[in-house]
């Protein structure tokens, strides 16, 4: 176990801390961890939290909505500069317009987005449980923001409801490339094809699974398969060796790493535990605000 690691167990014991870890982080950081999971399974593990600091390794909405959900706890970043670019890309003025041009539709609000957003929205959601939040609004008609690509995948399962999207999207994910998925299958026949649903249609058209980080890992485990072709973030690699060490994986290759992820490594966590820098703090009635559409969220996606 190295220094840094050593003396971030002691901290965390002194001052009842606990590390949380998005499965994209550095591989040393998920291992330093004591809660890895999805957006969905950090959300409600930053609720129900019994420490006084959460160090949150994750991107700043993740961060944000853990003191949301729980505003009598301490929660840090071990980088302030880790945010994630499609947690802005949504706008009150749109969705002012949109309130106006459609009266009684739903803004469901995928959780990659600012608190400002979600303050906005009338349900959140993440990758894991966005078809069947929206399968169970009474509303017919839904702006899903900011993300096009999830919201397209979301439109498909849920026929009966229509849809207003917004031109958000993730950088890594709707980056993929199917020509580069085509080479992959050829080169890997027997091989599953998994894919995060912030991937373009041309790519979950391919995909035998589509689902958030921890419903891929779960996948895996569970599947007869033993190669895996996986569109998403290489940090998941981490989680899937541990869950089936005898399983072979294969990725997209350059710019499938989310950077402001790998901001999270053990030396940052560290520094943050010894000087309680970068702490969230929200807008006063922001968090309070914010509150309800993530509850509704932990209660239509329990
Ligand atoms: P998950 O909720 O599936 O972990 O996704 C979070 C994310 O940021 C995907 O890019
Ligand atoms: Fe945001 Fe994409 Fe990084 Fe996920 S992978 S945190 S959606 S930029």
């Amino acid at each position: 176990m190295s220094d840094t690691i050593k003396r971030i167990n002691e901290l965390k014991k002194e001052k009842n801390a606990v590390i949380f870890a998005h499965y994209y982080c550095p591989e040393e950081t998920q291992a330093a961890a004591d809660n890895i999971g999805d957006s969905f399974y950090l959300a409600r593990a930053a609720k129900e939290t019994d420490a006084d600091i959460i160090v949150f390794a994750g991107v700043r909405f993740m961060g944000e909505s853990a003191k949301i959900l729980n505003p009598g706890k301490t929660v840090l970043m071990p980088d302030m500069k880790a945010d994630c670019p499609m947690a802005h890309m949504a706008s009150a003025e749109r969705i002012a317009e949109v309130r106006r041009e459609h009266p009684g539709i739903a803004l469901v609000c995928y959780v990659n987005s600012t608190a400002e957003l979600k303050c906005a929205s009338d349900v959140c959601v993440t990758s894991s449980n966005a078809e069947k939040i929206v399968r169970a609004l009474p509303n017919r008609e839904i702006y899903f923001i900011p993300d096009r690509n999830l919201g397209k995948h979301v439109a498909k399962a849920v026929p009966e409801k229509t849809f207003v999207f917004n031109d958000g999207y993730c950088p890594i994910h709707h980056g993929f490339s199917e020509e580069e998925l085509i080479r992959l299958r050829e080169e890997h026949p027997r091989a599953e094809v998994m894919a995060h649903p912030e991937s373009r249609e041309c790519i979950l058209k391919h995909a035998g699974y589509i689902g958030s980080t921890a419903g891929i890992i779960d996948r895996v485990e569970h599947s007869d398969a033993d190669e895996f072709i996986i569109f998403t973030e290489k940090g998941i690699n981490y989680a899937l060796k541990n869950a089936a060490p005898e399983k072979k994986f294969f990725y997209p290759g350059c710019g499938c790493e989310c950077a402001d992820m790998k901001l999270n490594t053990p030396e940052a966590i560290l520094h943050v535990l010894e000087t309680g820098e970068n702490e969230v703090i929200l807008e006063p009635g922001t968090a309070e605000r914010a509150l309800a559409p993530l509850e509704r969220m932990l209660e239509l996606g329990k």
